[in-house]
């Protein structure tokens, strides 16, 4: 299966314009990793670069929960509960053998040892759509960090099937945030060293319009 493969990873070409481009189109999502941890340093990293992106009004409404070691393997009977509220869906999508690899994906995390919890802080003087905006340019900031690091991630909407038990085990339920309604779970990124290359999702045609006079 070509999931498989070896991650040959993000190969620069010299020129800082094409190299840019080819980071774009080299990342991908990962679901398969190596039981290697990833340094404290590496992740603070990433998450600064995530921190880079542009926010509605500059509010920088984003916030990130890091969980590793013995709180992600906690995290993996959530996770497989989660699964239960996609799979019927998945079933009809995608081919038995693909369908098998994700089943085992969200049982596992695909062995990622670090999962990052994206969370907004909303707040009536921003739209609420701008506020999730926001915090999802600071999520493709990480996803192309972790490509330029050698690493590989999957952004998951999966929790959202169990949002409230997350914001309990994350311990988001006690934060004065939280009981004013305003912080709000979005996705979680799973990260960690890649150990397959899955190929390059085609990308959709006829997603331009050109309104001109
Ligand atoms: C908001 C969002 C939610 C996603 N949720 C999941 C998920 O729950 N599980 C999963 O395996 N992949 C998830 N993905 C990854 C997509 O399936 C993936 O981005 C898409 O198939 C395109 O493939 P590519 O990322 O390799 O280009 C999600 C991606 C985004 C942006």
């Amino acid at each position: 299966m070509d999931e498989l493969k070896t991650y040959e990873g993000f190969q620069p070409r010299g020129s800082f314009t094409e190299d840019f481009y080819e980071l774009l189109s080299h990342r991908r999502s990962i679901r398969k990793f190596k039981k290697k941890k990833v340094d404290k340093k590496t992740i603070e990293k990433l998450l600064s670069a995530a921190t880079q992106a542009p926010s509605g009004k500059n509010r920088q409404n984003w916030h990130f929960f890091v969980t590793q070691g013995q709180k992600r393997e906690e995290y993996l009977k959530y996770s497989q509960k989660s699964w239960l509220g996609i799979k019927d869906v998945l079933k009809k999508k995608l081919k038995p053998s693909l369908y098998q690899f994700t089943e085992r994906f969200f049982y596992t995390l695909g062995d990622a040892p670090v999962i990052v919890f994206c969370y907004s802080l909303n707040s009536p003087e921003e739209r609420y759509l701008t506020s999730i905006g926001s915090v999802y340019m600071a999520i493709e900031n990480l996803n192309l960090a972790c490509v330029v690091e050698g690493l590989g991630c999957c952004t998951m909407g999966a929790p959202l099937e169990i949002k409230a038990d997350v914001d309990r085990f994350l311990g988001v339920t006690e934060l004065k945030e939280h009981k004013k309604g305003e912080l709000e779970l979005l996705c979680a990124v799973v990260i960690g060293h890649p150990d397959h290359d899955p190929p390059k999702a085609p990308r959709k045609e006829g997603v331009i319009t050109w309104v001109e006079s």
